[in-house]
């Protein structure tokens, strides 16, 4: 079928035959016959880079374009997001019926918020859980949606994203019964009950636009599904750094999926010894830029400096632990081929369109705590080989599994390679996952009587592959305990949410977080502190894992915590009744201690090297922080306990930055954070008046601050920056590198 035959608006056609489409491929062919463009709810299930968000484009701007409509794109993660919105862009110059252009916006971060802004696009797109806390705050325009995309929908069998996808697709048809609703999936194995579910047609291929050719690699040679064979060069004791190597030799880009940030980052690091070898003396002057772009896009830690360094060697690393600007800039130099290898965590394993050439997936088991390793779903890892071969980037794509011996080669080839997607099944049925999603029903005015609950419930996955009375108990034990807590009343016969619980399910925290933080808050320990507060959230579950002190460090911590007992609002459990939940209460004051180290400014190092923690785990207990602070914050002042509110928070502030009190003032200047502020404080500037009768000079003969930084400094306290001075410094020096080295 030819673009020009479709029944969409001209300019569209227009656009996408400028961009070099001209023919539909197969897949996007029975998607439109089976009615997509009519508006009727479909589930379009095809093989990776089969294109199948042009079909969504496709709908989205027919019913922005012709049906006065709004669309909303729901992607599972933010890398992908982020993608989506760049590809939409495109579309920016179209025009609607009423003369404006079309508008797309995106949306993924705060989730304490209705981003009520967002109403004035047309197309919006958005990740599953900032999807679910906009419908947690009523936002107005969620009532005008008439087209959802669930891109990935697969991923209704994750155990965390899940449930959120579903309950927010459950959500918008409650609200918008006339909403089309358009699902993009992998080929799976029930791809009929997903369609039913969604009271959809399905479309069913197994085309793919560039072969995909897939192996296993055993010491020196690929074995291909085809039966084929392929030696390598062994270059290191390691089979993926080789394999990497070798593509790169050859002129192609590698992506290396480890199941965890701190293999991502490892592997990276033996891969970059060897990339660096293979770069002429002009890509390396090319990527010491680029490295330094990395340096000045955020403040500089430990993980922007290792990133920055494997950059000037041609590599990266990408997990989500990873600052928004550095994403941005590894996804940007992977794409335009200036980073030839980059090793990943399942963050990019979905939707992407990158380069690559070859996917090389390095670990096919998955470790959880208490569970212990397990196999990745054939699933998921023909999402990671569908990263490879890319229509817009490459002719062929190559995906290999890495065996250690023949036994390993034979499993990986039947029970991957070989393997058929298998089906997929809801994870909503978990007490800790549901509370949320039942407090919201009532809080954000879904349901008002219990059996409106259920009812809810009943437009699930969840309900739709097992009966809803298989959670119906889990569901009755949630309202008791939300009624219980207060965060639910009954008034006549309806059930309602006290402003407590609006405000708890608004902030999209656990309803026991909540509890925990409104008990505490309540009864104060004898000593108030820093400690305290930071204590208080870590023991909250939304805190994620705790730190667990290691073998010598137990005794330290122990130590700390009885010279702290006073302070803490919620006392540890008795060592000798509960030893498990003493080890974790451990953890979860080593936690506090490490964000306490953080906003005393403890140097990145020393907090990892001590504690035995990674820079990723780091990030994520300071987001994690932040996020429990704020809530804490919107909390107490609900509870009226306001004279804890200065130091909750002052406390904020301090750990979104990692500084000491003093450099509050400075920080609030952006480009400057924990390690440009202590310079700066160290240097006298101690508020805005101090800058304001600095030269440029003056600052950049600081280090770390470079022309541009500095320029920037004066402009934002409104300084005037003149002429002559600002030629004088651009010409005179380019910003040397010494300041970056000297720490
Ligand atoms: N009809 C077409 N002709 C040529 N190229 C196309 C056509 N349709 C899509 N493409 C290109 O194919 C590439 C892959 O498309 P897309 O990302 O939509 O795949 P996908 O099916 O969503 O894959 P995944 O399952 O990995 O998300 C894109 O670069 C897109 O521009
Ligand atoms: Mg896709």
């Amino acid at each position: 079928m030819r673009i020009a035959e479709l029944a969409i608006p001209d300019q569209v056609k227009e656009l996408i035959l400028q961009s070099g489409i001209t023919e539909l491929y197969p897949p996007q062919e029975e998607a439109i016959r089976a009615g997509a463009l009519e508006g009727k709810n479909l589930v379009l299930a095809s093989p990776t880079a089969s294109g199948k968000t042009l079909v969504a484009e496709f709908c989205c701007l027919k019913h922005v374009l012709e049906k006065n409509g709004k669309a909303i794109y729901l992607a599972p993660l933010r890398a992908l997001a982020s993608e989506k919105f760049d590809d939409f862009q495109r579309f920016a110059k179209l025009q609607k019926p009423n003369g404006q252009l079309v508008n797309i916006g995106i949306s993924t971060g705060d989730f304490d918020s209705g981003d009520p802004w967002l109403g004035r696009y047309d197309i919006i797109i958005t990740t599953n859980e900032k999807a679910d806390s906009l419908l947690r705050h009523r936002a107005k325009w969620m009532d005008e949606i008439s087209l959802v995309v669930a891109d990935e929908v697969h991923l209704l069998n994750e155990a965390e994203r899940g449930p959120t996808l579903e309950v927010v697709l459950a959500r918008l048809m409650q609200v918008n019964p006339a909403m089309q609703v358009l699902a993009l999936s992998a080929t799976m194995g029930n791809v009929d009950e997903v369609a039913a579910w969604l009271k959809a047609q399905y479309v069913i291929t197994e085309w793919r636009p560039v072969t995909l050719k897939e192996g296993v690699l055993l010491h020196d040679e690929i074995q291909f599904k085809d039966g084929g064979a392929r030696k390598i060069d062994r270059k290191t004791s390691n089979d993926a750094v080789n394999l990497a190597l070798n593509t790169v030799k050859t002129g192609g880009q590698a992506l290396v999926f480890a199941s965890t940030r701190k293999n991502a980052s490892s592997l990276a690091r033996k891969i970059a010894d060897q990339t660096y070898k293979e770069l002429s003396k002009l890509a390396k002057k090319g990527l010491e830029h680029e490295a330094a772009k990395v340096r000045a896009a955020d403040e500089k830690t430990q993980l922007s400096e290792s990133l920055a360094e494997l950059v000037e060697c041609g590599t990266a690393f990408h997990h989500a632990g990873l600052a928004g600007a550095h994403r941005k800039i590894i996804e940007d130099l992977f794409r335009q081929g200036k980073i030839k290898v980059l090793t990943a965590t399942p963050t990019l394993a979905f939707g992407m369109n990158l380069p690559a050439r070859i996917v090389i997936v390095q670990d096919y088991r998955r470790y959880e705590a208490g569970y212990g390793y397990y196999p990745i779903s054939v699933l998921e890892y023909k999402q990671m080989a569908g990263r490879a071969g890319r229509p817009k980037y490459d002719k062929n794509g190559e995906s290999i599994l890495i065996a250690k011996n023949a036994d390993e080669q034979d499993y990986l080839m039947d029970n991957f390679v070989l393997a058929r997607p298998e089906r997929i099944w809801s994870r909503l049925a978990v007490e800790k996952i549901l509370r949320g999603h039942v407090l919201a029903t009532v809080a954000s005015d879904f349901a008002h009587t219990e059996n409106g609950v259920y009812e809810f419930f009943g437009r699930t996955f969840y309900a739709h592959q097992y009966d809803v009375k298989a959670i119906k108990s889990v569901i009755t034990k949630i309202l008791k305990y939300l009624y219980n807590e207060q965060m639910l009343y009954i008034d006549k016969e309806n059930l309602c949410a006290t402003k407590f619980g609006k405000r708890v399910s608004e902030l999209y925290i656990d309803p026991v977080s909540a509890v925990t933080i409104r008990d505490a808050l309540k009864r104060q320990p004898p000593q108030l502190t820093e400690l305290s507060m930071l204590h208080l959230i870590t023991h909250t579950p939304d805190m994620g894992p705790v730190m667990r002190p290691y073998g010598e460090e137990i005794e330290k911590i122990a130590i700390q915590m009885e010279q702290h007992r006073e302070e803490l609002f919620v006392p540890p459990p008795n060592e000798w009744e509960d030893q498990i939940a003493f080890q974790e209460y451990l953890g979860e004051i080593k936690t506090a201690i490490i964000l306490k180290e953080w906003i005393e400014e403890t140097t990145e190092e020393h907090m990892l090297e001590k504690h035995r923690v990674q820079p990723g785990d780091l990030y994520r207990i300071i987001e994690n922080g932040k996020w429990l602070l704020h809530a804490t914050q919107e909390l107490a002042e609900l509870l009226k306990e306001k004279e804890m509110l200065p130091l909750i928070h002052e406390l904020n502030e301090r750990v979104a930055k990692g500084i000491k009190k003093e450099l509050l003032p400075i920080v609030k200047l952006e480009g400057i954070g924990r390690t440009r502020g202590r310079i700066l404080y160290n240097a006298g500037y101690h508020n805005m008046e101090d800058f304001k009768r600095a030269t440029l000079e003056d600052l950049t003969n600081l280090p770390t601050i470079g022309p541009q930084l500095a320029k920037k400094i004066k402009e934002q306290i409104g300084g005037f920056v003149k002429k002559a001075e600002w030629e004088q410094l651009e010409k005179g020096e380019e910003w040397n590198q010494k300041a970056l080295s000297d720490f």
